[in-house]
């Protein structure tokens, strides 16, 4: 099992995103998102850390692609910060936005690398937060008018584009549970938010094909892997109602098989944010869905938790093996995925536009050894190519992530990185996974 066995049109790439590395939260005319807003706030983020330089990818965009292309990684996905484009979110262009992303993308095409854009990675500008962010309906207008722009702006160079990152995690964390930015909480923001959200993610999709036919639209969708702890009927029923949440929200809506209201009820107030013709508005056919996995969930049956009365079983009391994040090591998570999303729905193409892990790095001079996370690369890997050769249109696989960077909440603790970034040198060091990817992307190295 090597390269070769994947395909040869296969897309093979590494994935980040724009708050996570960026840093110069405030340079050359950007305007403050959300995150920038977040993180101030005393108390959210692990260590009161924050992102104003990050990786300072900002700057050093440059000697980071070099290093994509040294690892013989062909897709580069990263994703645009629409406060640094359009500083208020609506309005005035931010010009100076506009060239830097001109400069990353001409910077990866001018070393042969292809360019995977996301439009919405989580960073929503804060000043249209102050006005509702996602639960204002008006969002869809701006998110629209922002999609346009970039569009116009870089569409004779991206051809592969993904609409939203993760909504069930953005709109979940951020306006439910409120532990990410901007930190509301309640069905009363959380249902509005995943009504607009769902509604961007179709209509960010028609504008970019209708401006570039000919390029490849698709949007991502975070999936994980759900089993009983037991298999009783209230255990059972308790992860139906997990899935509706955690799989089904946004791919359901958008291939018009409308929100699984039937699976968990209080998804039925909705209504109150749906108006007439959204239920069309919802549906796009995208040409490809990302589906990101990392892991598996026990799920068990709870009274104490509202709405959805069910809960994970913590990783860490089941005796398994754990990453950074407290998340069950489980490889087949990402099979057992793909096959059920096969079986679900009629989708045409699939891509993993993120898979990885945060292990806990030994530096050994100049050197990362890393071989917990080489084992899940290649074991998520060995999963993709059987799900691919039951049949499952899977079509690409994105590592999760080039850097080590800003992990949300978490801060820096958890890595991810192939290669390992010292935060305060800003010096970067390729980890022994780096290679391994390099090797089996350079036809060196079999999946073992
Ligand atoms: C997100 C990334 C994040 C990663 C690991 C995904 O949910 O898209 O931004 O860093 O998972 O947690």
């Amino acid at each position: 099992m090597n390269r070769e066995s994947f395909g040869k049109d296969f897309q093979w790439g590494i994935a980040t995103a724009a708050f996570q590395i960026e840093g110069a939260c405030n340079e050359d005319g950007k305007g403050a998102s959300i995150w920038d807003e977040f993180t101030a706030l005393p108390g959210r983020i692990y260590q009161n850390q924050h992102a104003r330089t990050a990786c300072d990818f900002y700057h050093q965009y440059q000697q980071d692609i070099a290093l994509v292309k040294e690892l013989s990684i062909p897709n580069f996905r990263f994703s645009l910060a629409w406060s640094r484009i359009l500083p208020e979110g609506i309005g005035v262009v931010n010009e100076a936005g506009i060239d830097y992303y001109n400069k990353v993308i001409d910077h990866c095409l001018s070393q042969g690398l292809e360019p995977w854009v996301t439009l919405y990675h989580w960073d929503l500008p804060a000043a249209l937060s102050k006005k509702g962010g996602w639960t204002n309906r008006q969002i869809v207008e701006w998110f629209k008018g922002y999609v346009e722009i970039c569009v116009r702006a870089f569409g004779d160079r991206v051809k592969h584009w993904m609409i939203l990152n993760e909504p069930t995690v953005f709109t979940g964390a951020g306006y439910f549970l409120g532990i990410h930015a901007p930190g509301q909480i309640g069905l009363g923001n959380f249902l509005p938010a995943v009504h607009h959200a769902a509604l961007c993610q179709a209509e960010g999709a028609r504008i970019v094909k209708f401006h570039c036919p000919d390029s490849e639209v698709g949007t991502t969708i975070s999936c994980t892997l759900l089993e009983p702890v037991r298999k009783v009927e209230r255990h059972i029923n308790a992860t139906r109602r997990a899935d509706a949440l955690t799989n089904r929200l946004f791919i359901e809506p958008a291939l018009g098989l409308g929100y699984p209201i039937a699976d968990l009820k209080p998804l039925r107030k909705l209504e109150k944010w749906i108006q007439p013709g959204d239920e069309q508005n919802l549906i796009y056919d995208f040409d490809f869905i990302g589906i990101q996995n990392y892991t598996r969930e026990i799920i068990k049956h709870s009274l104490t938790v509202p709405y959805i009365f069910a809960k994970p079983v913590a990783a860490d009391r089941r005796n398994v093996a754990t990453t950074l994040m407290n998340w069950e090591v489980y490889p087949d998570a990402l099979y057992q995925i793909l096959t059920l999303f096969r079986k679900r729905y009629r989708l045409k193409k699939i891509i993993v536009t993120e898979n990885g892990a945060a292990f806990r790095d030994k530096v050994k001079g100049e050197e990362i050894a890393d071989s917990e996370r080489i084992q899940y690369l290649n074991d998520n890997l060995k999963s993709c190519l059987r799900a691919k050769y039951e049949g499952v249109p899977l079509e690409g696989y994105f590592v999760w992530t080039l850097t080590d960077n800003f992990e949300w909440a978490e801060g820096y603790r958890p890595t991810f990185g192939l290669v390992h970034v010292d935060f305060r040198s800003q010096q970067r060091l390729i980890k022994n996974s780096g290679y391994w990817y390099k090797s089996f992307l350079e036809h060196r190295k079999n999946l073992s």
